[in-house]
């Protein structure tokens, strides 16, 4: 099953090019589900249908579109952690108007939704599933968090767990304070499992992650930050859509203008994304709405590739063996020497580019061995490691 994903600058054709993609995918026979990550219903807008309820609704043959009930899913998922975090915030006197704000985390909704992406792909019903992904990715960045949480997870939660059994006749007393429940403790623990397959299907072999962009400085430059950040957390980018570009063919003075401007922006975008199609979809006299405007959009854009082939290639995150241990390689297109810092913290490489933070778990045949050099070259973050001397400890190394 071919998991796609549109993400891009707000309003840059994000849902009209996976809505799309996805039409061509089912008129070629493929059983194909589309669905967004945001609340507002556009997809549905989009093939001028109408989709009610929260599964899955056949608007085409073999086409079926989504809209995620994120408030379902984010009390079946968040309400026993919202429910102990309110009853711990009434203790120490905080508003409940105010409380129910801070029990409710931004991007949450978002992230929430993509639960039923899993479950969706988990159905067997689909070849295809194409999703209509937030803005610049930030969705897909709150993802990283399971991860980020991993250690505590495995380490703290457990003994936590125990501590808290023991203590909790005390400590209820004593401070008043509700202790977390073993409902608190399971539906965290739940929760951040779920995350993890989420974003295991998300970063794995079927899945990639398409940016749209109008040819315009602005949204190209946001583009290629994002290109950046998703490689950062290890998602595969496989493609560029320039959405709205101008034709040239008998242009007025001010078209005219469009279209050198455009070329110009179009000319770095090909550059600044080495190894990816870009792909172009003209700008239409009226909006393409409706599945055959659609279909006739993607034959345009995709001009006979194949939209869902499987990404080939290295992935963002490899491996490599060496005489004196191993290279880890992490794609960081774009990303410029300074912007990188790296640090290790146990058996994790904590990588930041810019404002972003990635705690990459090492697989354990690199985990035991001893960063011995780091460099940023050809788009990537290239980590060295060799055995460990006996003198080296294990604890944080800054590099
Ligand atoms: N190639 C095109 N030619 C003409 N109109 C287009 C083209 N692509 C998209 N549009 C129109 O532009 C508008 C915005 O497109 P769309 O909703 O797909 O953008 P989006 O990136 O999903 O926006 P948002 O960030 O709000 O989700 C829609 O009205 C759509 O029909
Ligand atoms: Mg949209």
């Amino acid at each position: 099953m071919r998991v796609l994903l549109f993400t891009g600058k707000g309003g840059v054709g994000k849902s009209t090019v996976a809505a799309a993609t996805a039409a061509q995918a089912a008129a070629a026979g493929r059983r194909t589900l589309v669905m967004s990550t945001d609340a507002a219903h556009s997809l549905a807008d989009a093939y001028a249908a109408t989709v009610t309820g929260g599964s899955p609704t056949e608007v085409a043959p073999g086409l079926f579109v989504q809209q995620i009930d994120a408030q379902r899913r984010f009390e079946e998922s968040w309400a026993d952690i919202q429910g102990y975090l309110l009853s711990v915030l009434e203790v120490v006197g905080v508003d409940p108007v105010a409380a129910e704000e801070l029990t409710v985390i931004p991007g949450a909704e978002e992230v929430l939704a993509l639960l039923e992406l899993l479950e969706q792909a988990r159905s067997g019903r689909w070849d295809v599933i194409v999703v209509d992904c937030a803005p610049t990715a930030e969705t897909l960045r709150l993802l990283a968090l399971p991860e980020a949480l991993g250690w505590y997870m495995q380490r703290i939660l457990p003994m936590q767990r125990r501590l808290t059994k023991a203590l909790k006749p005390v400590l209820t007393k004593a401070a008043g304070v509700p202790m977390p429940g073993d409902t608190v403790f399971n539906a965290v623990e739940r929760l951040h499992t779920e995350l993890r397959q989420v974003r295991e299907l998300l970063a794995g072999p079927d899945a990639s992650v398409r940016l749209v962009l109008t040819p315009e400085r602005v949204v190209a430059a946001e583009a290629r930050r994002s290109f950046t950040t998703l490689s950062l957390y290890g998602y595969r980018v496989d493609g560029v859509v320039a959405n709205r570009v101008f034709p040239a063919d008998g242009a007025d003075d001010w078209r005219a203008g469009w279209v050198v401007a455009q070329d110009e922006v179009l000319a770095e975008v090909d550059e600044s994304f080495p190894g990816l199609p870009v792909w172009r979809s003209v700008y239409r006299p009226r909006e393409p709405v409706g599945v055959a405007a659609l279909v006739a959009l993607a034959d345009e854009v995709y001009a006979g590739a194949d939209a869902l082939a499987v990404p080939t290639g290295e992935g963002p995150f490899r491996v490599t063996r060496t005489a004196e241990g191993a290279v880890a390689h992490l794609a960081l297109p774009g990303a410029a020497r300074e912007q990188v810092h790296l640090g290790r913290n146990g058996d994790d490489l904590v990588v930041t580019v810019g404002s972003y933070r990635r705690l990459l778990t090492l697989p354990a045949g690199l985990a035991r061995l001893q960063v011995a050099g780091a460099r940023v070259e050809q788009g990537e973050l290239q980590v060295r490691f060799r055995e460990r001397g006996r003198a080296d400890g294990a604890g944080e190394e800054q590099l």
